[in-house]
């Protein structure tokens, strides 16, 4: 198939041009305003004759026309990701995640094209900690922050274009991403990033918030499969039941790094911070035949701090300014 993939120089669309491209033999164009999160760099190292590179807002409807009218399928992962600026600066996240998918809707609407749309559990607000619930498919929105309420909206607009227009879409719901390419502003990778340069971890509140962890290379699996095998107007909850409290895990990267596992600091807390995430998969697994190759939280974080180690020259531009913002605000 011929791609458009939204967002495709930032964490997850970056992971999945490579993916779609090296295992699942697409060819991609991406679409990417390289706003503060991307990386051209992430995007190094792939065919040029499979790869085309376009940088343009989603919201420039003149220019994004006709990259829709040549593709096959449009994935969009475009969006303003981050909850703690969501929460500083909202107005992006409302012309990005929403307004920007509304035009991406009514181009697809249009040329009649294949439509993924890319979301998240946190669209389902929060769940108690310590509890056996866990999000499916048929949970109530509720969602917290300006970022989860932006991504509520968008998934809102897509169904909405589904059954009125007969649009070919389907969405997906995933849990917390980690791995190679993503922005030091997030947890993981502010924490390992932290380490290698010799300031404490910083969680926020008690440390006792839960999310559940999914490699970034599971969830571009599933979205690879839903493409080929999900069914139109449906939407799929992606996760790899890797439930974990915020201190587990930033006990786990110390301990892996050689640090105490004690060496961290509480910082101030998140305003309206969600308590804890949790996917029930089984639909995707079931219908899709799906299974995530990290099912082991322990062997993706390795990776992901071995990669970090590694690529220092990829993180090291947006370090001391992410990290200036977050002592600002306390963090
Ligand atoms: P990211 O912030 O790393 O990347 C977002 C990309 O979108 C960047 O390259 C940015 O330049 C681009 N972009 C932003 N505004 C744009 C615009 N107006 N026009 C064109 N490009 C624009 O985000 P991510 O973590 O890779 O998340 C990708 C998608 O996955 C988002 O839709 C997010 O809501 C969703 N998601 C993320 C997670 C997670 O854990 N990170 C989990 C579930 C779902
Ligand atoms: P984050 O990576 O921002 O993802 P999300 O808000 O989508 O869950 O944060 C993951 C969890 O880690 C969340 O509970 C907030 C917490 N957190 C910290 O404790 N310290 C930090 O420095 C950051 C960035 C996040």
């Amino acid at each position: 198939m011929r791609l458009l993939v939204t967002g495709g120089a930032g964490f997850i669309g970056s992971n999945f041009v490579h993916q779609a491209v090296g295992r699942a033999g697409h060819t991609v164009t991406v679409v990417d305003k390289l706003t503060y999160a991307a990386n051209r760099e992430s995007l190094a190292d792939l065919p040029e004759d499979r790869v085309r590179f376009v940088e343009a807002d989603i919201c420039d409807r003149h220019l994004v026309d006709l990259l829709v009218a040549e593709c096959d399928a449009v994935v969009h992962f475009a969006a303003e990701s981050h909850n703690d600026n969501s929460i500083d600066d909202p107005e992006v996240f409302v012309t990005t995640n929403v307004v920007g998918t509304f035009c991406l809707l009514e181009l697809v609407r249009r040329y009649h094209k294949r439509f993924h749309h890319i979301s998240t559990d946190e669209v389902y607000g929060d769940l108690e900690l310590d509890s056996p619930i866990r999000f499916t498919p048929q949970t109530p929105y509720k969602p917290s922050s300006p970022y989860s309420a932006s991504k509520a909206a968008s998934d809102m607009l897509v169904r909405a274009w589904t059954r009125t227009y007969g649009l070919k879409a389907t969405i997906s719901n995933c849990s917390n991403n980690y791995g190679p390419r993503q922005h030091v502003e997030k947890f993981i990778p502010r924490q390992i990033t932290n380490i290698l340069d010799g300031q404490r971890p910083r969680l926020y509140g008690t440390g006792l918030n839960t999310r559940d962890w999914i490699h970034v290379d599971d969830h571009n699996s599933a979205v690879l499969a839903i493409l080929q095998r999900g069914r139109v107007g449906e939407t799929y909850l992606v996760g790899a039941d890797g439930e974990l409290t915020n201190r587990q895990v930033i006990e786990m990267i110390l301990v892996e790094m050689g640090r105490s596992p004690d060496e961290y600091d509480l910082v101030r807390d998140r305003p309206g911070h969600d308590l804890r995430y949790a996917i029930d998969a089984s639909k995707t697994r079931n219908e899709l035949g799906w299974v995530p190759a990290y099912p082991d939280f322990s062997v993706g974080l390795r990776a992901t701090i071995d990669w970090y180690r590694q690529n220092e020259s990829w993180w090291r531009p947006q370090k001391a300014a992410t990290e200036t913002k977050y002592r600002a605000n306390g963090q």
